[in-house]
């Protein structure tokens, strides 16, 4: 396998990526994904940068370190050029398949800021900042993670044209605005005005959760490979699963005791080696669960929830998931008032941090 992104975009077939997500896709979670097929590339959680930032040494650490054999891109996030420019130029001495710009967190704390997704009413200074970034990442691609805009898509072409003037490599697009959170339909045809208008490649993300919803995305988008965030911390085989659905026609689903395996793996894996501490471990272990629980019985998530100790969270997994059936860990449609029209499932369930509403920078993105 490839380790860098020119060579994977060159293969035939759609590119399947991990999502990033701050506080769940770590070097660990690589590790849990990459021992059941894996995605083909891999994101960092995003580094913040802003004036006196230096790189976050945990996620330098699972580039460094990265287990999976196959590419990891980078992620930056914050709205100052010359921080972020200072940041490119020392993660290219990294092992980085990509440098990556996020367009699109939707908490808050981080757009009230004017980072993240909040860029996305601000178009003058994404130019600033692509331009910057354009001249200064050049020893790897340079790409974009985006939603289509803030509050609608009526700025969506004109973005679309600032990405392809500044000569990005790859974008991913988020088919939301930021104002739609995680709770909207996931639209299609917007992600299909990026293919159609960007001359590099484009890879569509949100909401897929299954084979035959990954077969609609691409078909639908005409895109280059999907994004996948949600949907493998549930189901970690989707990957394969894609893989399978499309050279066969078909695909495994797990069966319990492999679910059990995987939630035993995250335990773990996931377990840091100084200071552990087992009630920290089950708490960390419910932000997992909270998506793995809604493609198993409603019963489960509400006894993991309630849980404190090791035995406690376990004796749980063992009682709903000690068995022979496949287990499809797709999620439960939402109510429509919650969705829109069309939408399938894969909101942040309730009991996450909803990183539409919680503070995934903590406060420290510029
Ligand atoms: C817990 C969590 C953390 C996230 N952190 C990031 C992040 O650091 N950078 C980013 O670009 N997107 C982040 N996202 C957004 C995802 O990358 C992805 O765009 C979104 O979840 C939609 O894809 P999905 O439906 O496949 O999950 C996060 C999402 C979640 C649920």
């Amino acid at each position: 396998m490839p380790r860098d992104l020119r060579s994977i975009l060159a293969r035939p077939g759609p590119v399947l990526a991990l999502a990033p997500m701050q506080d769940v896709t770590d070097l660990p979670f690589w590790g849990v994904l990459a021992r059941r097929g894996g995605p083909d590339l891999y994101w960092t959680e995003y580094f913040r940068v802003h004036g006196t930032s230096t790189l976050d040494a945990p996620i330098l650490r699972s580039l460094v370190e990265n287990p999976t054999g196959r590419p990891a891109v980078a992620q930056l996030i914050g709205n100052d050029p010359v921080a972020l420019a200072k940041a490119a130029v020392e993660l290219q001495r990294y092992p980085v398949a990509a440098v990556d710009l996020n367009l699109g967190c939707p908490a808050p704390v981080v757009y009230r800021k004017c980072a993240g997704g909040g860029l996305l009413r601000e178009p003058h200074r994404i130019d600033a900042i692509l331009g910057t970034l354009r001249q200064v990442v050049t020893s790897v691609p340079f790409t974009v993670k985006t939603r289509v805009g803030f509050a609608d898509d009526s700025g969506w072409d004109a973005l679309l044209e600032l990405f392809a003037r500044h000569r990005i490599d790859l974008l991913t697009v988020h088919g939301r605005t930021v104002s739609g959170m995680y709770r909207t339909e996931v639209r299609t045809d917007w992600i299909a005005r990026a293919v159609e208008a960007m001359p590099c490649p484009v890879l569509a993300n949100g909401n897929v959760h299954s084979p035959e919803r990954a077969r609609q995305v691409l078909g639908e988008t005409g895109a280059r490979g999907l994004m996948i965030g949600r949907g493998c911390i549930r189901n970690p085989w989707i990957f394969d699963q894609i893989r399978q659905h499309r050279s066969t026609g078909t695909w495994r689903s797990p069966l319990g005791r492999e679910v059990l395996d995987y939630i035993t793996d995250l335990y773990e894996s996931t377990r840091p080696s100084a200071g552990f501490r087992e009630r920290l471990q089950v708490e960390k272990m419910k932000k997992y669960m909270n998506f793995i629980g809604e493609g198993v019985h409603p019963d489960f998530l509400h006894r993991i929830r309630r849980a404190t100790t090791r035995e406690e969270f376990f004796a749980c997994c063992r009682d709903h998931l000690d068995h022979e059936s496949p287990m499809p860990l797709v999620p439960p449609p939402l109510p429509a008032h919650a969705a829109g029209v069309g939408a399938v499932g894969d909101a942040v369930p309730t009991g996450v941090p909803d990183p539409s509403v919680a503070d995934p920078s903590q406060g420290s993105t510029q």
